[in-house]
């Protein structure tokens, strides 16, 4: 098969006017996205911080659970959740997904499942982050008497959560630990 030309005379936009990519520096630099647990535990602290992007967002709801997705990149999302006194999520694991929660507002309980290490319960205060790989067993409730707000980074996108209702452990067999 014999190929033809556009260009007869050889020239074409490269040759004019270079090949692109041949300059790097000339191309939109590649927006960054954490890969490791450590990027998103990172990720979650700079939303945290920037208050004015995630506090016009939030709404409560008496009757149910509120929550939105506020971030998607490649392989993660992000979850912004309220919860109103007595709110808890039950208990639950993530499927596949590994994840960090951190607290945005307020104070929250979480109850985790451990193999070995059995129930162990924490009381989250803001800025207090909890890093988890999937098959993760805990639950999260507002026992406290003021609304609260957390950040929620799912790794990949949160596509399964089993409960874990009436068979779960509520009860803490270790003494509550403070995280900050
Ligand atoms: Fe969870």
């Amino acid at each position: 098969m014999s190929s033809t030309s556009a260009y007869p005379d050889g020239l074409s936009d490269v040759s004019i006017a270079g090949d692109p990519l041949a300059w790097p520096h000339l191309a939109p630099a590649p927006v960054p996205h954490p890969t490791t647990v450590g990027g998103f535990a990172a990720l979650a602290r700079r939303v945290a911080a920037d208050r004015e992007r995630w506090a016009p967002l939030v709404r409560y709801d008496a009757l149910t659970r509120w929550y939105a997705r506020l971030e998607t990149g490649p392989g993660y999302e992000v979850w912004l959740l309220s919860w109103l006194p007595g709110q808890g999520s039950g208990g639950h694991d993530h499927g596949r997904s590994s994840g960090v929660l951190t607290v945005l507002e307020g104070t929250l309980t979480e109850r985790s499942l451990t193999p070995g290490a059995g129930s162990v319960e924490r009381e989250l205060s803001p800025g207090a982050q909890r890093v988890f790989a999937p098959g993760y067993l805990h639950e999260v409730v507002n026992t406290s008497l003021e609304p609260a707000v957390s950040l929620h980074v799912y790794s990949p996108g949160l596509t399964e959560m089993n409960p874990y209702g009436t068979g779960w452990p509520l009860r803490a067999t270790r003494p509550s630990v403070r995280s900050r």
